[in-house]
This record gives C-alpha cells, sequence and structure tokens, in this order.
C-alpha cells in the first residue's frame, strides 16, 4: 500500500530547493518517495539531508510519470516547457517562478489568504512573487479590518532571493572589501557589498521593474480586488536572507492602530512585533528561518487620508518560496484536491 504522495522537488540544487527538501521533512509532509531534480549540469549528484540521500535527476517531461505533487523552482523558462507536461501527466504541479502566475487558468495562492482559489486547479497552482507575498501577510489583515484601496511599497530584497550565486556574490565582496582587494561582480550590475540597488528585476518602458509590477498585478488577483492602486521600488539590499517591506496604505474606512495590530496578531502566518518603546521591530536577522511575517512601526500615516504606515520583515525563502509552496501542498492533501496515482 502507498503511504504517501510520490513527490518531486525540480530545481533541487538552489536556494529555494534546499529549503523545501528541509521544510518537507520538518513539516512531515505525507512523502511515499521523494525525488530531487535539476539540470544536466547536476545530473548524478548527491544530495544529503540528515541521514536521508539522494542522486540528482535531470528534468525532463519523463520525471513526472510517476510524480503525484511536483515542486517546482528553477525559473520561468524550464517552468514554462515542463509544466504543462506535468499536469499532462497528472502529476500537480506548484510552481515559485513567474511563469504562470498571471494565467487566468492557474491559481495564485497563499493559503492564509486564498485557499478556496486553489480548488479550480488544472494541474498548475503559481506561489506568488516573495515580496508580494511577505507584504500581503501584513496588508491582508488589514484590508479586512478596514478595506484596501491603495498604497505605496519599497522592499529591502535579500540577496538569497535572487538565488544561490548572488549569496556567493555578496559574501565573496564583503571578503574581498575587508582585505582591500578588487571587487568581482557577475550576479549584479553593481556592487552589492555595502552598497544598495534600486534595481530588482528588469525594467520597463515605464520606468517600473517587472518585480514592481508583481506588487500590484499578483496584489489584485490574490486579494480579489481589480481596481487596487499600488506603487512600488524594490531595492536588492546587501542582507543574506529575509525581506522587508515599508508600506503606506489607504483604506476606505477610518484606521486604528489598535484594531489594525489586533488584526495582525489574529491572523495565521503573521506576528506583531511591534514594541517601540523597547525598540522591537521586525528585522531580517529575527526573521530569518521563520514560520510566521513580523509586522511591526504600525502609525497612522500623515500622508494619506485613513492610512496606516507599516514595516514587515518575512523570510522569503520560506514564506516567500519554498513554506509558502509546501503549506499549498499541504491544502491540497487536506482538502483531498490532488491524489496519490494508482
Ligand atoms: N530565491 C528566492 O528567495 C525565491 C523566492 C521566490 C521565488 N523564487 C523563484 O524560484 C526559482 C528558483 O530560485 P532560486 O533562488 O532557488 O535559484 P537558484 O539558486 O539559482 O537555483 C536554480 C535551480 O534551478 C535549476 N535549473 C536551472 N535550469 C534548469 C533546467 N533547465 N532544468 C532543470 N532545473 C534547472 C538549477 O539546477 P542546476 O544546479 O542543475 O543548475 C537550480 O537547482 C526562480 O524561478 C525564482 O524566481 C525564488
Amino acid at each position: 500500500m502507498n503511504d504517501g504522495y510520490s513527490v518531486g522537488i525540480v530545481g533541487a540544487t538552489g536556494a529555494v530547493g534546499k529549503e523545501l527538501i528541509r521544510l518537507l521533512y520538518e513539516r512531515n509532509f505525507p512523502i511515499g518517495n521523494l525525488r530531487l531534480l535539476a539540470s544536466a549540469r547536476s545530473k548524478g549528484k548527491t544530495i544529503t539531508y540528515e541521514d536521508h540521500s539522494f542522486d540528482v535527476e535531470e528534468a525532463t517531461p519523463e520525471s513526472f510519470d510517476d510524480l503525484d505533487i511536483a515542486l517546482l523552482s528553477a525559473g520561468s523558462g524550464i517552468t514554462k516547457a515542463l509544466a504543462p507536461e506535468a499536469a499532462r501527466r497528472g502529476c500537480v504541479v506548484v510552481d515559485n517562478s513567474s511563469a504562470f502566475r498571471m494565467d487566468e487558468e492557474v491559481p495564485l495562492i497563499i493559503p492564509e489568504i486564498n485557499p478556496e482559489a486553489a480548488k479550480a486547479h488544472k494541474g498548475i497552482i503559481a506561489n506568488p512573487n516573495c515580496s508580494t507575498i511577505v507584504a500581503l501577510m501584513a496588508l491582508y489583515p488589514m484590508h479586512k479590518a478596514f478595506g484596501l484601496k491603495r498604497f505605496f511599497a519599497s522592499t529591502y530584497q535579500a540577496v538569497s532571493g535572487t538565488g544561490a550565486d548572488a549569496i556567493v556574490e555578496l559574501d565573496n565582496q564583503v571578503k574581498a572589501l575587508v582585505n582591500d582587494q578588487p571587487v568581482e561582480k557577475e550576479v549584479y550590475p553593481h556592487q552589492i557589498a555595502f552598497n544598495v540597488l534600486p534595481h530588482v528585476d528588469v525594467f520597463l518602458e515605464d520606468g517600473y521593474t517587472k518585480e514592481e509590477m508583481k506588487m500590484l498585478n499578483e496584489g489584485r488577483k490574490i486579494m480579489g480586488l481589480p481596481d487596487l492602486k499600488v506603487s512600488c521600488t524594490c531595492v536588492r539590499v546587501p542582507v543574506y536572507r529575509a525581506h522587508c517591506v515599508s508600506i503606506q496604505a489607504e483604506f476606505e474606512q477610518p484606521v486604528e492602530v489598535a484594531a489594525a495590530r489586533d488584526a495582525v496578531s489574529n491572523f495565521p502566518g503573521s506576528e506583531l512585533c511591534d514594541d517601540v518603546d523597547n525598540l522591537q521591530y521586525p528585522m531580517p536577522i529575527d526573521y530569518s528561518e521563520k514560520v510566521n511575517c513580523g509586522v511591526g512601526r504600525i502609525r497612522k500615516d500623515s500622508a494619506l487620508e485613513n492610512g496606516l504606515s507599516l514595516w514587515v520583515s518575512g523570510d522569503q525563502l520560506w514564506k516567500g518560496a519554498a513554506l509558502n509552496a509546501i503549506q499549498i501542498a499541504e491544502l491540497l492533501h487536506e482538502r483531498g484536491w490532488v491524489s496519490i496515482k494508482a
């Protein structure tokens, strides 16, 4: 008798893939069989996690023949090629890339916000953009309390959001600079160590970046607010892990700070970290490898009508990627929206 799902991780050698392996085991996801897949470059490599050892396979359409669930974190290009092949073979895909997020046929899910939308999946479910997830974990409870009208956001995005190579680049640049050596750069167009780059993803004609537009488009889709207005500036900072977002939000109804704090405290997946008298506010070093996103600095905004200013920090490798993807798989399992192949 099969006692669990046959699960595959595509992109298992990457920054998100590593966290997917760890969290699947830590959260006791019902795995019958786990297979790790990546590009042809990684074929034959061995990955170990605690007492489990895996030979990495090259991901091909046939890889999905025997899989029930595939967690993809391999980038948009390969996802566009492989995810439909997986779905055709009866494997449910939860994808971390942007490939299918705005596809009308594909649910875009944060389980604490729109779990019911996952039911309509046709074999592919998308995990939202990491900064968008972190921002919405703070904004959605406030939206439920006061009705969100529009918001302005500036992100402070960790380098691990770019992938495993960017972590190495920051590390090498810091070492080079403290040893008075020349800085080498490959991942980012400018030095990232001891610097900030007001540039995440590619620039569009209107001057925004693609990443900035995700906050608007994905925010609208997830919260079901087609008229929501968002203006966002995405910034890369020399932090290894956990994104932060500064938000100024305007609501339909009058706001109260105490009610906003209550809304956050009562929302699963978010926690209040807001005690300025004791210098307590959410910081990346405290919200790395944490399930919850931290919300603080909540105050009435001095420039907006019915406005709140706030700050949120969350581990983009976890809630922004691997954890949210596994929570989607858990949701599918709990609701019976995925099945084990005979
Ligand atoms: N990092 C984050 O915080 C974050 C958050 C949300 C979403 N995401 C998304 O998640 C995806 C992965 O990000 P990452 O940060 O983990 O990147 P990464 O560290 O660069 O890892 C990329 C992974 O994709 C695999 N891959 C590349 N080309 C492939 C191919 N042709 N076939 C199969 N596998 C292939 C790589 O395998 P090889 O080692 O064999 O090259 C590697 O395992 C991206 O779409 C990214 O936008 C990332």
